[in-house]
């Protein structure tokens, strides 16, 4: 599972769970595996749905896609493997980045969007990549316990 597959994470803020995953994975995976990160880059929309006025409040966890470019590389990431993608989530944004790149069936996917739309849309996108069931081992081995579908990772020093 760990070639011919894909890391998804939609909401990356400064990059560091994506940063996290591709150095933890890397004496376990093949050279076909590749991380997509999914982000406005411009902070949460505006919820009709999730009001919290601190934690999720519109433009909160801004980043630019040059920041967490810069974060990565200094952090020793792999850019040959890690392709970022701009936008609000939608399906036009996804429709769009489906014509006009390959995605492998995935692995891995953090949904770490916030608000409830945006969950939304991610699945919508990430439900035509199928998942493949982790074994207990396999889960043991990634990060000290991961779920199939919505992941978090913690830990590790980091970019953020
Ligand atoms: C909590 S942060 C992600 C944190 C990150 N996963 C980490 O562990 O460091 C949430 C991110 O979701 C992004 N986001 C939320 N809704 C979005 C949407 N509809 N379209 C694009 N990005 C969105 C925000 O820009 C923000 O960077």
């Amino acid at each position: 599972m760990l070639d011919s597959h894909g890391y998804y994470e939609f909401g990356l803020f400064k990059g560091f769970s994506l940063w996290f995953a591709e150095q933890v994975s890397r004496d376990h995976r093949g050279e076909d595996f590749y991380f997509y990160g999914f982000d406005s880059f411009e902070g949460l929309p505006r919820s009709q749905v999730d009001m919290d006025p601190i934690c999720w409040r519109e433009g909160n966890y801004a980043a630019s896609l040059e920041f967490v470019m810069n974060q990565l590389r200094s952090y020793g990431g792999d850019l040959e493997k890690t392709r970022l993608y701009k936008g609000w989530f939608s399906k036009e944004l996804f429709n769009g980045l489906r014509e006009n790149d390959e995605f492998l069936p995935a692995a891995i996917c953090v949904i770490d969007c916030d608000v409830y739309e945006s969950c939304v849309e991610a699945l919508g996108f990430v439900k035509e990549y199928p998942f493949t069931p982790l074994s207990p081992e396999w889960r043991r081995g990634w990060a000290n316990g991961v779920s199939c579908d919505v992941t978090v990772m913690t830990g590790g020093r980091g970019p953020c």
